[in-house]
């Protein structure tokens, strides 16, 4: 991580030499999803460095959330669409990989939050319990730890009874992700965290996100620029389906090497 957090203007290509070092959590190798024959992301090729946030930029519809759900196979669960190439998570693929374990590792939060519709605590405790923890003490503990990453177990501690659904957009989101810890994954994916949030909320759940790096992998899908500036380390963006350019965020922001990745942020800076 501190070759990418330290290479400070490097352009793709040497960011690609300097990183082999790097241990990714997850690669792509040749991914390409169609979903009824008509193909939504081609040949993707790429890798998500363990214990960084990896950002996902690019026009509505390029594929971004495609790209998301092809990484804990959620993709399969959609009919007629059809998946080539491969994934590794670590060194396994995860097609090898059974699915429940899958998507233990990789846990997914949604753009829209979406708690269930009963107490904080049960919330939290919902996937250990179906796991088979059942032991009190230790399910009050993941949800102290887990709140407390996020950041909000002080604020809430004594509402832990209460509906999730009570809570404001930004705690219910911080909810969401403390959820998706619950089950100790390797790797969090987050599609538009904070695209139905206020500005307050989006800080905090950056924070938040900056704070859960040194102990999980994250890829974050996010139409805001200015939070992928933020937020990154690394930075894919995608067009049409296709992997127009990547590298370290610092680098590809200031100097971006495409054209289409320049016209792309020129136009949201406008
Ligand atoms: N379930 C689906 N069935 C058919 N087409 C889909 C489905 N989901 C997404 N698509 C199409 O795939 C393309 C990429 O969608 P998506 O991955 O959601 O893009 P993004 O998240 O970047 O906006 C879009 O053209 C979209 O209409
Ligand atoms: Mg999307």
């Amino acid at each position: 991580m501190e070759t990418i957090m330290n290479t400070e203007s490097i352009g793709t290509e040497e960011y690609v030499a300097r990183s082999a070092g790097t241990e990714a959590a997850m690669r792509v190798r040749e991914l390409s999803v169609s979903y009824d024959n008509k193909e939504t992301l081609h040949k993707i090729t790429t890798e998500f460095p363990k214990h960084c946030i990896t950002s996902i930029i690019g026009p509505s519809g390029c594929g971004k959330t495609t790209m998301l759900l092809s990484l804990n196979d959620l993709i399969r669960e959609i009919q007629g669409v059809k998946v080539e190439g491969e994934i590794l998570l670590g060194d396994k693929r995860t097609d090898a990989i059974p699915q429940e374990e899958l998507r233990r590792r990789v846990g997914l939060v949604f753009q829209t939050p979406m708690p269930f519709p009963f107490s904080v605590y049960k919330n939290l405790t919902y996937a250990p319990r179906y796991y088979g923890n059942h032991n009190k003490k230790d399910l009050d503990r993941i949800v102290k730890e887990k709140l407390a990453l996020v950041g909000l177990y002080d604020e809430i501690k004594t509402d832990l009874n209460k509906s999730a659904l009570k809570f404001s957009g930004g705690q219910q989101q911080r909810i969401c992700i403390a959820r998706a810890l619950t089950v100790e994954p390797d790797i969090l994916l987050l599609d538009e965290p904070c695209s139905a949030l206020d500005v307050r909320s989006i800080s905090v759940i950056e924070e938040t996100l900056l704070r859960l790096k040194s102990q999980y992998t994250i890829i974050i899908v996010t139409h805001n620029i200015a939070q992928a500036r933020r937020l990154s380390d690394k930075v894919i963006f995608l067009k049409d389906g296709r992997l127009i350019e990547e590298g370290d965020a610092a680098g590809l922001f200031r100097e971006p090497k495409e054209a289409e990745t320049r016209e792309f942020l020129r136009g949201i800076y406008g």
